[in-house]
């Protein structure tokens, strides 16, 4: 599908993160001239920067199926076996979001990780015995946006550590560009670096700005995306000049208007704006703090001078007329 092709397919294609794609490459080609599985990979970073796409690149790389799964599906240790014992050799397993996998399942993951081999128990009561089954050699491709939250034992067993950082502008804009031309649309240049600058530093984002922006274009134009109509879409949508959107500024103004800039809690301005803790904090946040809007201190979050400018308030402390 379309869908599906717009997803990159090899490293060559895939835009930025130069030196997690550097590193793979090689990586990835050194197993192949040894014919080995390529060592277990952790990839971590904010959501929507390519995590996903990049476990499929390693497979298509290594020339191996992937099959797929998440942390909070994966409840039983019979789910993990079932998975695992369905592997062909050298496949790559992703596990997304694996830091919410149960403890009781990091447990059987470990021996299987280490020595490819499972543990598991036949039987109930007194007839119960422990069974150890070989498994096919495979690659663990592991994504999280909290590298901090695995256990140490998990984060140790994995050979790459690799973290995705916030794209550039220049790259979002690549990814634009290559995204109009697969949708086969006209977007002119100052268009695509307009919708780049509101990305958040995010391809998921940019090309969902696309899409919304082809659609207006469609409607209220006549197809083409030029800078002024991007502008007027985006202005639409309601996402700002820095990209910030409505749930941004409910969570900084909230934070300026209820607690007087911080610092304030997490779950407190959590609760007082209606969102979830950890949306917050594996969403909003990481962002806010890259772009200095926000600070974490031990006492809590604390909104920077830098919103009050953007916001177009008066700077607290601060006396216009000295
Ligand atoms: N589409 C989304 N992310 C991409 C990337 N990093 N490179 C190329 N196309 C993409």
């Amino acid at each position: 599908s379309l869908e599906q092709s717009l997803r990159p397919q090899t490293l060559k294609q895939y835009i930025g993160q130069d030196k997690v794609k550097e590193n793979l490459g090689i990586f990835i080609e050194a197993a192949k001239l040894r014919q080995e599985t390529l060592d277990h990979v952790l990839l971590y970073g904010p959501p929507g920067l390519g995590k996903t796409t990049l476990a499929a690149i390693i497979a298509n790389e290594m020339g191996v199926n992937i099959r797929t799964t998440a942390g909070p599906a994966i409840e039983r240790p019979g789910d993990l076996a079932a998975i695992l014992t369905a592997l062909e050799p050298g496949d790559v397993l992703f596990i997304d979001e694996i830091h919410r996998l149960p403890r009781a399942i990091e447990e059987v993951l470990y021996p299987a990780m280490e020595d490819f081999c499972l543990d598991i128990v036949i039987g109930k009561g007194p007839s119960a015995r422990a069974v150890r089954l070989d498994l096919p050699p495979f690659t663990l491709v592991g994504a999280t946006t909290r590298a901090g939250s695995l256990s140490a034992p998990l984060r140790d067993r994995f050979g790459v550590l690799s973290r995705l950082e916030y794209y550039r502008e220049e790259q979002l804009k690549e990814i634009v560009v290559r995204t109009a031309e697969l949708f086969a649309i006209h977007i002119e240049s100052a268009a695509a670096t307009e919708i780049a600058k509101r990305s958040r530093g995010t391809p998921r984002i940019a090309n969902r700005l696309l899409r919304r922006v082809r659609d207006y274009a469609q409607v209220r134009g006549d197809g083409a995306i030029d800078f002024l109509l991007a502008q007027e879409a985006l202005e639409l949508l309601q996402v700002d000049r820095l990209g910030l959107d409505h749930i941004d500024h409910k969570l900084l103004k909230g934070i300026i208007e209820r607690f007087r800039g911080g610092p304030v809690g997490l779950d407190t301005i959590a609760a007082s704006i209606g969102e979830e803790s950890t949306t917050i904090e594996d969403v909003y946040e990481p962002f806010l703090l890259q772009i200095g809007f926000l600070q974490r201190t031990p006492r809590g979050r604390v909104v920077t001078d830098l919103v009050y400018r953007h916001f177009q308030m008066e700077v607290p402390g601060h006396d216009r007329h000295s």
